[in-house]
């Protein structure tokens, strides 16, 4: 008798298991979509066999992207590209950087070669999202170390009135600090820009115009989202939009790094067997098709200057 009840019990609960269960896979979904939604690019969710989930970024659109190359939490650790590039093409340069994922090298860029602007883009609105946020941390985190730094300065200061008693030296002391700290710091928020824009498709007028532009690790996506004609659309925009004698400083990936995510969407899979253009082929491209000049000293031959990740970068000339 208490075995019959018992399989009743279960037979009863089976159905009701069932459409939780389905309850909690629709919430999933919604969860999913509004994410998508949210960011303004299509992320999708893989269901594997276990059932467990597995986002896709189609356009290397990857959030916490700089705690998987630099290390979990250490955003504000330099990023290892920053040693290659040469101060000389950022200083007082109006600068644009394509594809700048959470914005943590931008700023790294603005922060170390002392930019007089410079504009992060990026397809994915979370992204952006995320580096207005990295932007006020970073902003916080210098407006801190000035305090200390101004707060010790003082403590110097004072302790040197103190012990030499020497007016004069005090003043001269005094004033050196601040006329420092007023003529080279320049808040990063009035220097740093982040926006939206999918850079192979929009239609903005060309009313803005840079010395140096940016595009590190970003081809790869463009190549695979808009096949051939979106890499030349790419290379043709970045022409138009540097003034003459300006740079572009470019870190492509390699093409076998395509085939692991030839797959992250249809589209993908199809452009990556129609692309006729190699990596290996864009220094050609930019030069031969495109119009600029090879920056000598940085890149010899075609092994470019090595980064920690041994992947080259090049700069070109307008
Ligand atoms: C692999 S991440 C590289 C981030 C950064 N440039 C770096 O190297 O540290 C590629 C970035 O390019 C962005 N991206 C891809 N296609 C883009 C497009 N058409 N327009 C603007 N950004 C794009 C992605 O959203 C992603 O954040």
């Amino acid at each position: 008798m208490a075995e019959e009840n018992e399989n009743k019990r279960k037979k009863m609960e089976k159905p009701q298991k069932k459409k939780q269960k389905r309850e909690s896979e629709k919430e999933e979904e919604q969860e999913s979509k509004e994410a998508e939604a949210k960011s303004g690019v299509q992320t999708q969710v893989k269901n594997n066999s276990n059932k467990k989930r597995k986002q896709v970024f189609p356009f290397g659109n990857y959030k916490h992207y700089y705690g998987y190359r630099i290390g979990p939490g250490r955003e504000v650790e330099e990023d290892p590209r920053i040693k290659v590039l040469k101060k000389e093409w950022f200083e007082g340069k109006d600068c644009l950087d394509i594809g700048c994922n959470s914005g943590v090298v931008t700023i790294q860029i603005a922060k170390n070669f002392k930019c007089k602007s410079i504009l992060g883009l990026d397809i994915d609105s979370g992204l952006i999202e995320d580096a207005f946020w990295c932007l006020r941390k970073f902003v916080k985190m210098e407006s801190a170390q000035k305090k200390q730094a101004s707060d010790s300065n003082a403590k110097a200061v004072q302790e040197v009135n103190r012990s030499e008693q020497c007016s004069t030296l005090s003043s001269e002391g005094t004033s050196k600090s601040s006329s420092h700290h007023s003529s080279e710091e320049r808040d990063l928020s009035d220097i740093v820009s982040f926006r939206r824009e999918n850079f192979v498709q929009s239609h903005r007028p060309l009313d803005k115009y840079y010395d140096t532009i940016l595009c590190l690790s970003v081809t790869k996506w463009i190549h695979l989202n808009w096949g051939d004609d979106g890499l030349i659309t790419l290379f043709t925009k970045i022409w138009r939009l540097l003034h003459p004698g300006g740079i572009f400083v470019l870190e492509p990936q390699p093409w076998e790094s395509y085939e692991k995510n030839r797959k992250v969407s249809e589209t993908t899979a199809s452009n990556y067997h129609s692309i006729m253009f190699r990596p290996e082929h864009f220094q050609e491209i930019l030069l031969d098709k495109i119009g600029f000049r090879k920056v000598e000293d940085v890149t010899s031959g075609l092994s470019g200057t090595r980064t920690g990740f041994d992947r080259p970068i090049f700069a070109f000339y307008k």
